[in-house]
C-alpha cells in the first residue's frame, strides 16, 4: 500500500472513531523519542510569558480550551504540570503537559507508559495556529530544563504519531531521537500492542517525513 493510501485510511479510520460512539475498533502508530540531558536555552520570537499553570490558570486555560476543561482539571489533580505561554493581554495561546509519575495512561490508545525514574514525560503539546513557528514549543523546553533541574531528571520521553510529520520535524530539529515504535489494536476497549525497538537511520526519517 502507498504511503497516501496509508494516510488516507489511518484518518479515515480516526475519523470514525471520533463520530461514532463506542466504535469498537481503533487503530495507532506511535513513535516514542528521547531527549537526553539539560536543553541548551535557546532565543525565541514569542514575547508573552512562558510559565508553569498555577491553579487560578486553570479556569483561563478551560476558557481558551473549552473541549479539554476536564483534562486539564483531571491532569492537575493528578500532580501532572501544565506549562503555558500567554499573550501580554492574559490569552493563553498554547500549553504542553508534563507527567513526573512513574508511568503515564494514554488515554486515546489506552495504554499504560513506564517513565523511568531519570525521565519526564511529555504529552499534549498544542499551540494556536497564529502563534507558531515563533519558538513557542522551544520556549517551553527553555522552562523544562529548568524544571529538570529542579527535580533532577535529565532525560525528556514523548512520542508523535504516525501521521504528525510536522511535529515530529520540530522534536527532531531540537535533539529528540526516535526510539521505539508502538502499533496499537484497541478492540472493543482493550488494546493489543507490538512494541518495536528502532534505532534513528535516515531512510527511517525520510519515510515519516515524507508523507
Ligand atoms: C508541533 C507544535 C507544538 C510546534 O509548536 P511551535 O511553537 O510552532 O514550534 P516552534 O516555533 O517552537 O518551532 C520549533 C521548530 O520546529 C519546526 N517547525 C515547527 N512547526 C513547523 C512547521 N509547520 N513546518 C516545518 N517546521 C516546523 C521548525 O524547524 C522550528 O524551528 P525554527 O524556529 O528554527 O523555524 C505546533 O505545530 C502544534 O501545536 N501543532 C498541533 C498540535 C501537535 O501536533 N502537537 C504535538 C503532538 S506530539
Amino acid at each position: 500500500m502507498d504511503c497516501k493510501t496509508k494516510k488516507r485510511l489511518y484518518r479515515n479510520f480516526k475519523c470514525l472513531n471520533k463520530n461514532i460512539p463506542f466504535f469498537p475498533f481503533q487503530y495507532f502508530q506511535y513513535y516514542f523519542l528521547e531527549y537526553r540531558g539539560i536543553p541548551h536555552k535557546q532565543k525565541i520570537r514569542f514575547d508573552g510569558k512562558i510559565a508553569v499553570a498555577k491553579e487560578e490558570d486553570l479556569r483561563e486555560l478551560q476558557r481558551f480550551f473549552s473541549s479539554k476543561a476536564k483534562k486539564f482539571e483531571r491532569r492537575l489533580k493528578k500532580g501532572h504540570l501544565i506549562v503555558i505561554a500567554q499573550e501580554q493581554d492574559g490569552r493563553i495561546v498554547g500549553y504542553e503537559n508534563l507527567d513526573f509519575s512513574a508511568v503515564h495512561l494514554e488515554r486515546h490508545s489506552g495504554i499504560e507508559i513506564a517513565i523511568p525514574q531519570d525521565s519526564i514525560y511529555l504529552y499534549d503539546a498544542y499551540i494556536d495556529p497564529q502563534y507558531r513557528m515563533r519558538g513557542v514549543w522551544v520556549g517551553f523546553k527553555n522552562l523544562i530544563g529548568n524544571l529538570m533541574v529542579e527535580k533532577k531528571r535529565n532525560r525528556l520521553m514523548t512520542f508523535i504519531e504516525w501521521d504528525n510529520p510536522t511535529s515530529l520535524k520540530t522534536h527532531l530539529q531540537f535533539g529528540f531521537k526516535i526510539y521505539e515504535k508502538r502499533c496499537i489494536w484497541r478492540i472493543f476497549g482493550k488494546p493489543l500492542v507490538k512494541t518495536e525497538s528502532l534505532t534513528q537511520n535516515p531512510q527511517l526519517i525520510r519515510a515519516l517525513l515524507n508523507h
